[in-house]
């Protein structure tokens, strides 16, 4: 059992480009080492704004996975899943929506930018100004506590402890609360049962944090208890009720180094993207019409890197001798701009090698992918079972 769960969920966009190795996949890779991870296809969110056009979002659930697979995320160390293969989000969304005040759904900021950026459609509907609740149970369904999102999600993970926090303090007080933790504390065993319950009265008593701590600790690292009964005595310790919900933090990714081509962020909407599956042809052709400085409008005219979008590029492809080579030949003209991309489609073309290598053995074996998405659905869907049992019989619908 670790004392960490980490959860993110991705958009069904098809497949993926460097924009996301190097924004979202090369840190999942890296958690999926340090954490028990969860990752999923947000397929409902895909409704949440294309709910008109919905034609191609399993394509697209299938074309992400395989990227994300290819990209190096391990199956074995992380469970993959599709959201909408776990039908529980979706009870856990009904649920908590009886509870959620409408103002809080339209201060999110992103519900009145979005309407407002997205002219074209009429989001003014039920479904998008639920989902950041719909994210809120995609969240606290797993009781995960890190959630690895970039900059403009994190509004989104504020809310969703908002929810958690008001969903605990309202069903938190369970009937038989008292006795279930009791005999939660003896399931401890002897010695821990004993030194627990020194803790909290010391706690209780006295006020002392650092025995509050030492209990958190003691709890953490406990590996007989069921997530419920875990959290009963996390409650216990503090006075309160159970917390039945875990208030999630925002595992804050670094802003990705990868730009587009024409140096804005990476994205299918500005056509700017060279796809993980990119044929080589092709991103040896769109780097080598890349824009660059303008004022390097012949040979002859020197340049300046920063003003340029392949500088942004060999910030991630280039070593500092390289570095050195194109900053003194810019800007003094002393190597063309075709020149100086050779490195940088050198460089991609050597990382996009192996990924596109494992694409295509993935895509020639699709039933190996639907055994891996299957296996992390069922996994996903026992752990988000536990928590229901939970949330049912806190609101009082228990029914054997
Ligand atoms: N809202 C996220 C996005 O648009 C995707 C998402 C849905 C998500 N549910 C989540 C991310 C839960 C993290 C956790 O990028
Ligand atoms: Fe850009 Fe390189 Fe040309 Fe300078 S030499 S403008 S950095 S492509």
């Amino acid at each position: 059992m670790y004392a960490d769960r980490v959860l993110s969920g991705m958009r069904p966009t098809g497949s993926l480009h460097l924009g996301h190795y190097h924004g979202v996949l090369k840190n999942w890779i890296s958690l999926q080492h340090e954490y028990e991870c969860l990752f999923f296809a947000a397929d409902w969110h895909a409704l949440t704004t294309h709910y008109d056009s919905p034609g191609d979002i399993e394509a697209n659930v299938w074309q992400m996975v395989i990227d994300w697979l290819a990209a190096g995320v391990d199956p074995s160390k992380a469970t993959l899943f599709i959201q909408s293969r776990v039908i529980e989000h979706a009870e856990l969304h009904l649920l908590m929506s009886m509870m959620t005040p409408l103002g809080w759904l339209e201060r999110v900021p992103t519900y009145k930018d979005q309407q407002e950026k997205l002219t074209e459609k009429d989001l003014s509907t039920y479904g998008f100004l639920g989902y950041p609740l719909l994210m809120s149970a995609d969240i606290l369904i797993y009781r995960a506590n890190r959630v690895p999102v970039g900059e403009d999600q994190v509004p989104h993970l504020e809310f969703a402890r908002e929810i958690a926090r008001r969903f605990n303090h309202m069903y938190g007080k369970e009937p038989g609360y008292e006795e279930k933790a009791l005999a939660a504390v003896k399931k401890l065993g002897g010695k821990k049962a004993k030194l627990y319950q020194e803790l909290r009265t010391r706690f209780q008593q006295a006020g002392d944090e650092a025995a509050l701590e030492s209990a958190k600790a003691l709890l953490g690292e406990t590996q007989n208890l069921s997530l419920g009964d875990k959290e009963r005595l996390y409650g216990y310790l503090e006075g309160g009720g159970k917390m039945i919900l875990t208030e999630p933090q925002a595992l804050l990714t670094e802003a990705s180094k990868m730009p587009g081509l024409d140096g804005q962020k990476m994205s299918k909407s500005y056509g700017n993207t060279i796809a993980l599956r990119e044929e080589p042809d092709s991103v040896t052709k769109k780097i080598r019409t890349m824009p660059t400085d303008p004022a390097r409008v012949r040979r002859t005219d020197p340049g300046t890197p920063e003003k340029c979008p392949v500088w942004q590029f060999h910030q991630v492809y280039s070593n500092d001798e390289v570095k050195a080579w194109v900053r003194a030949g810019c800007t003094s003209a002393g190597i063309g701009c075709i020149e100086c991309k050779q490195p940088v489609i050198e460089g991609v073309l050597k990382e996009l090698a192996p990924i596109q290598e494992r694409a295509r053995a993935l895509t020639e074996d699709p039933d190996t992918v639907k055994n891996i998405i299957a296996d992390g659905c069922d996994k996903a869907r026992e752990l988000a079972r536990e928590t229901m049992r939970d949330v049912r019989e806190s609101m009082g619908l228990s029914f054997g």
